[in-house]
């Protein structure tokens, strides 16, 4: 194949060069991307054009110089390969061939196209030259949402490496955060995304203007997929910015794209006509280079001959997608979904759907009508609806908190119809520390995945990660490994009763859903029928029902910082204690002394102390907070934050103890696979670089600090507690359930998982609070008056929360 120019370039938006689809291009989509395309796509990113309104001269025939391309030609020439699969509608504006086109002249010619398509909508092109008013007034015109900027327009003389500002005014982001439209940005320069001036400037604009949306074309311009690649990290946690993929020929691209923001982000267009061109653009070097008919000796080459630009980007989508492992509903949404929702077009005929489709399809609904559909079959077939209590809607809105996730990425989450929440809660029960979805351990895990997580040997880095373990903790030998903090805590206590030869228990805090544990409230003979002795542990309500009555009296519980209950429960109970279990602090730090009294008591009844971590660990400092506190414990268990959102828990502990691990038959399947310790080595070493207990104390006391600003402005009874990595509030008041339900009602509406319990991580930032206490202003003034007026229950619209454990109806 050789690039010397063979023939005149051929002007590409003239219909008789947009035309020419051969048998071989219809052939090739028929066999690789036919199936590939949903019916009822919509494409984002389409040119309607008239030539006259162009200002080029054309020679070649006097219908060429006289075409209008409207919304019928655009449509018979993508028909003309894609058949059937052609897009149903589309996001339409004029082509900016140069900077004389007749703009006025062709927005009004889109505009008027449009206007007779339903389903479709308009850019209106714009330059930095036009005046605001103006273009105000031509937006009041049905279907328009939003703009298109082009770099031809401004008034440098290479506009090629002019920076955004000078095609992109201000104004125009100032409209789109008004009336919450779209700006379509061509990036420009050597590097595109990899320019830091684009990159500043795109992150800046995107986080002062939130409601205006920004769509990059090209995946950001990946014509030099490294350019994507290398820099789209940089805008992670941007929730207004989407890319479409219109004459983009490289997966690369792509990919980058779709790990970073998810298929809910990547918008399906042609660039039509460009599209019909035939050829294709490829990464050289630092920049990218266009293959066309014109430009390259085809005939030199007996392997390739060209086919049609949007049959190449489609190729490289469907590779992504490959790659990316996406699903059909994945597509559906890139393909069809996503442009829509984003643009507010209708999507007709999502009713009745069965589960399959329920869990498949993410296809917005306003309402979250499908979650809440899915939630209500599960109950039917999983008693308790949820496997983790604290997961049960009915604990926060009952038939209003979305009980499923389609994604989750930094602080965000969307359910499976297609709502964004940003997660100013419980951030995966205090699982996911670094964030949701954290590139490194993502990266970690799914490397780990693809060479296989799973075999007849053992995970190497259980070795690896034994050693990182260890290092943390000075006072330890060895570890253990499980996937579940209260199967780990079970495992403690057994590692403890075999290391004393005792039974007993003395515990203080929540330790899981075990037998052990639950037999703190089993009735002997003697003493605490029916009591909650557990009620002051966390969780109210835990009937120890199906717990062996044989293990009443076997655990004895204390009341944090009362080391005087201690001190009784060893003085009955010492020579027969195996452990005390305690957490190192939940809602307040120890008083001083309390710790160091539990460790002198234990070591003087020759009990061992185990410190369980699962829910502090990593939050106050690298490891557990014992290390914080000064205090050797025998064991400390971890879990959640371990494996930042990957099944993974391990105990730590001194030799002397873990020894007793040789003699007790400790042992399961799945505690030997790789993605655990894979992720929790890619969680410590990234927690190693980042100092994440300062940044999660910084971010969870500006929610305090905002709360209480918000309850004094408006007279609301609240109190905050707890440390700021884990902070809570309350109402004092009668209401508060109903109150906490209405708190949590209305965040939802305005678009936040809220409730009343806030886990920073790492992915929060001020401005997250920021936007949740601005948001939040109103509704604290509601329940203000609600707690005044006593109707905070009629307020919430529907069933108030529950608090404890009790059976779903
Ligand atoms: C301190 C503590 N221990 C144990 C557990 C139980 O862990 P898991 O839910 O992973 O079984 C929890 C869970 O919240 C916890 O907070």
């Amino acid at each position: 194949m050789s690039l010397r120019p063979r023939a005149e370039a051929s002007p590409c938006y003239l219909p008789s060069v947009i035309r020419r689809v051969t048998d071989r291009d219809v052939e090739l989509f028929r066999r690789e991307l036919a199936g590939f395309v949903p019916p009822g796509s919509f494409d984002v990113h389409a040119h309607l054009y008239t030539v006259p309104g162009l200002n080029v001269a054309v020679e070649e025939s006097a219908e060429d110089a006289g075409a209008e391309l409207g919304v019928e030609a655009y449509r018979e020439s993508m028909r003309s390969w894609m058949g059937d699969a052609a897009p149903r509608d589309g996001l339409f504006f004029g082509l900016p061939l140069s900077a004389n086109i007749d703009v006025a002249g062709e927005n009004r010619f889109v505009g008027a196209q449009v206007a007779r398509q339903e389903g479709s909508r308009a850019l209106l092109l714009v330059r930095p030259t036009d005046h605001p008013a103006a273009v105000e007034a031509t937006l009041q015109t049905d279907r328009l949402c939003g703009f298109k900027v082009y770099h031809l327009f401004a008034q440098t003389p290479d506009t090629y490496q002019a920076p955004t500002e000078a095609f992109l005014p201000e104004w125009v982001w100032e409209r789109a955060d008004q009336r919450g439209l779209s700006i379509m940005l061509h990036l420009v320069r050597r590097q595109a995304l990899s320019d830091p001036g684009n990159l500043e400037y795109v992150r800046g604009h995107c986080l002062r203007y939130p409601n205006a949306r920004l769509i990059l074309a090209h995946a950001a311009r990946g014509f030099c997929a490294q350019h994507t690649v290398d820099s789209i990290d940089r805008l992670r946690g941007l929730g207004n910015l989407f890319f479409d993929t219109a004459a983009v020929c490289e997966a690369a691209a792509f990919e980058a794209v779709l790990r970073a923001f998810g298929p809910s982000r990547l918008l399906f267009g042609t660039d039509w006509p460009i599209c019909n061109l035939r050829g294709r653009c490829v990464s050289v070097g630092d920049g990218f280079f266009w293959l066309y008919e014109h430009n390259v000796d085809w005939d030199t080459s007996q392997f390739a001959q060209p086919t049609l630009v949007g049959i190449e980007s489609l190729r490289a989508l469907k590779q992504a997608a490959r790659t990316c492992a996406l699903t059909d509903g994945d597509l559906e949404q890139i393909f069809c979904a996503n442009a829509r929702q984003l643009l507010g077009v209708g999507l007709a005929g999502q009713e009745n759907r069965g589960v399959r489709e329920l869990c498949d399809s993410r296809a917005s609904v306003a309402g979250g009508e499908r979650t809440q559909a899915l939630y209500e079959a599960a109950k039917k077939r999983i008693p308790g609806g949820t496997q983790l209590l604290s997961k049960r809607p009915e604990q926060l809105a009952p038939g209003k908190w979305p009980a499923y996730f389609a994604e989750a990425r930094g602080c965000e989450v969307i359910d499976l119809d297609g709502r964004r929440f940003v997660d100013m809660a419980y951030m995966g029960i205090g699982a996911c520390l670094l964030g949701y979805c954290d590139p490194d351990v993502t990266a970690a895990v799914v490397r780990r995945v693809q060479l296989g997580s799973m075999s007849t040997l053992n995970s190497p880095e259980e070795a690896e990660l034994a050693e990182v373990l260890v290092a943390l903790h000075p006072w330890a030998d060895q570890v253990r490994y499980f996937r579940c903090g209260g199967e780990a805590m079970a495992a403690a206590v057994r590692i403890a009763r075999a290391s004393t030869g005792r039974d007993k228990v003395a515990l203080c805090g929540y330790h899981g859903w075990h037998d052990w544990y639950l037999a703190t409230n089993l009735p002997t003979a003697t003493e605490h029928a029916g009591e909650d002795r557990l009620r002051e542990h966390l969780l109210p309500g835990l009937e120890p029902a199906g717990v062996p009555s044989g293990l009443a009296g076997t655990v004895f519980p204390f009341r944090f910082n009362q080391l005087a209950e201690l001190e009784a429960i060893v003085a009955t109970h010492g020579p027969e204690l195996a452990a005390v279990v305690m957490e190192p602090t939940r809602g307040a730090h120890p008083e001083p002394g309390f710790l160091e009294g539990v460790r002198a008591l234990c070591d003087r009844c020759g009990a061992r102390l185990v410190i369980d971590e699962i829910t502090i660990g990593f939050r106050l400092c690298l490891g557990g907070a014992h290390l914080r506190y000064g205090v050797a414990p025998d064991l400390a268990v971890y879990a959640k934050a371990l494996g930042n959102g990957h099944p993974m828990a391990a105990i730590v502990g001194n030799a002397d103890t873990m020894d007793a691990c040789q003699c007790t038959f400790i042992s399961s399947t799945y505690w030997t696979e790789s993605v655990g310790p894979t992720a929790a080595l890619a969680t410590l070493r990234k927690m190693q670089r980042f100092d994440v207990p300062v940044h999660v104390a910084r971010i969870g006391r500006r929610m305090r600090e905002g709360w209480e600003e918000l309850s004094r402005r408006h007279g609301v009874p609240l109190h905050t507690a707890g440390h700021d990595c884990l902070v809570k509030l309350g109402f004092d008041h009668p209401d508060d359930p109903a109150l906490q339900t209405l708190l949590t009602v209305r965040m939802l509406e305005r678009g936040f998982l809220a409730c009343a319990g806030f886990y920073p991580s790492l992915a929060h930032e001020e401005r997250h609070v920021e936007a949740y206490l601005a948001a939040a202003d109103p509704v604290f003034a509601e329940l203000g008056e609600a707690a005044r007026a006593g109707d905070a229950a009629r307020r919430v619209g529907g069933a108030v929360k529950q608090s404890g454990f009790a059976r779903l109806a």
